[in-house]
């Protein structure tokens, strides 16, 4: 085996941070769950490490992958996708700075923006990503400076496409960071560092967890200076994950590839079946030929991920009647987890944006195509749409 630098995707998931562990031989990174860490004589640190919330052995192990997995200088874990994101800003603004956010994103973190940074002081202009005339014009250099351009590609829910490379010579213009919410893709399908972009934004609880079974967020920086700004904010702050929800990514990340390759196989057979349909009005997918984003996504995605939205005909009724009759698809919100999981977006996950630009159709339903066999995904659609 050659040196981790020119190690693939595949491998640094399973290897990158984690050896063997030195004392013990153990070959899956142990739980190190402790808060504390005795000390050889005052400062004589062992292994470096001297307070859980500073540092632990097994939050390394996965920072150290996700940096690896992005292609990044510093890779850090925190305790949630919002808590990663209230991290970066807190650490690149202040008050009277600005930010541009995308017309289209997720509800949460268009609220972290609207209800929580504007009282800090910190405006924002929503803006069309795909329209990059209007993104440079929303740029300030002058009173409160644009510090940060944010993009979400693919979004939630709508499964809109910006053109990461593009962003970023845009906002580097404007003496802006990119920062790209990497969560719909994961890094097995998109890597925004290496087109150009500063920091990837995640919510690990999705792909990179991968089962439904942990909260998590995570940041990784191209930039090592930018990272350890970053660093220092992780714990001045203080929102990281326990050592348990650490190795539970960890671990989801060695299957990222084969369980994206595997939702994305059953999305696209998914969207091919309901594009049939005469009872969809609109199938959102990045696969699709007709999808306006699709040559960007062929030109940035891996391939086109594991998430489908549809616009049903029949309105919000067909919409919530679909989501109720559902049985393989969970009823539920989230996604990304091995199991298929079906939403209202309107109702549900983007409930917090109804009333403001970001407000979503109310005849739309969210699917995450899980990984299970894709005929009884197909049978499962087609008796919850009768
Ligand atoms: C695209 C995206 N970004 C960020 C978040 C926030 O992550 P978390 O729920 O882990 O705080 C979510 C959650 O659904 C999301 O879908």
């Amino acid at each position: 085996m050659g040196t981790s630098g020119d190690w693939s995707f595949e491998t640094l998931a399973i290897h990158a941070g984690q050896e063997p562990d030195p004392t013990t031989g153990a070959v899956a990174v142990p739980i190190h769950q402790t808060s504390t860490y005795a000390q050889d004589g005052v400062g004589g640190l062992r292994g470096g490490y001297e307070y859980s919330r500073s540092a632990n052995p097994t939050r390394t192990a996965l920072e150290t992958c996700l940096a690896a997995l992005e292609r990044g200088a510093v890779g850090l874990a925190f305790a949630s996708g919002l808590a990663a994101e209230d991290t970066l800003l807190r650490t690149v603004c202040a008050p009277g700075d600005h930010v541009v956010v995308p017309s289209d994103a997720y509800g949460g973190t268009y609220r972290l923006f609207a209800q929580v940074l504007e009282r800090w002081g910190v405006q924002h202009t929503s803006v069309d990503l795909t329209d990059l005339d209007s993104v440079a014009a929303a740029c300030r250099s002058d009173k409160g400076p644009t510090r940060v351009v944010w993009c979400e590609t693919p979004t939630n829910p709508l499964l809109g496409l910006a053109d990461i490379a593009a962003l970023a010579e845009v906002a580097h213009e404007a003496g802006a960071l990119l920062v790209v919410d990497n969560t719909f893709a994961s890094p097995y399908l998109q890597q925004p560092l290496v087109l150009g972009a500063d920091v990837a934004a995640h919510s690990t609880t999705k792909y990179l967890g991968g089962h439904s079974d942990v909260v998590g967020g995570a940041l990784v920086a191209a930039d090592a200076e930018l990272g350890e700004r970053l660093r220092y904010h992780q714990n001045a702050l203080g929102s990281v994950p326990g050592p348990f929800d650490s190795w539970l990514v960890l671990r989801g990340a060695k299957t990222l590839a084969v369980r994206m390759d595997r939702h994305c196989d059953n999305a696209a057979a998914v969207a091919a079946w309901l594009a049939e349909r005469a009872d969809v009005a609109a199938v959102l997918y990045p696969g699709l030929a007709d999808h306006p984003g699709h040559e960007v996504a062929a030109r940035q995605m891996r391939r086109p991920g594991g998430m489908v939205s549809v616009r049903l005909a029949g309105g919000e009724e067909a919409a919530l009647r679909m989501c109720e009759r559902a049985r393989v698809f969970t009823l539920a919100e989230s996604l990304g987890g091995v199991e298929s999981l079906i939403e209202h977006p309107a109702r549900m996950t983007h409930a917090s944006v109804a009333g403001t630009a970001l407000e979503v159709p109310a005849d739309l339903v969210r699917l995450s195509v899980g990984i299970e066999a894709v005929d009884d995904l197909l049978a499962d659609l087609d008796q919850a749409l009768g």
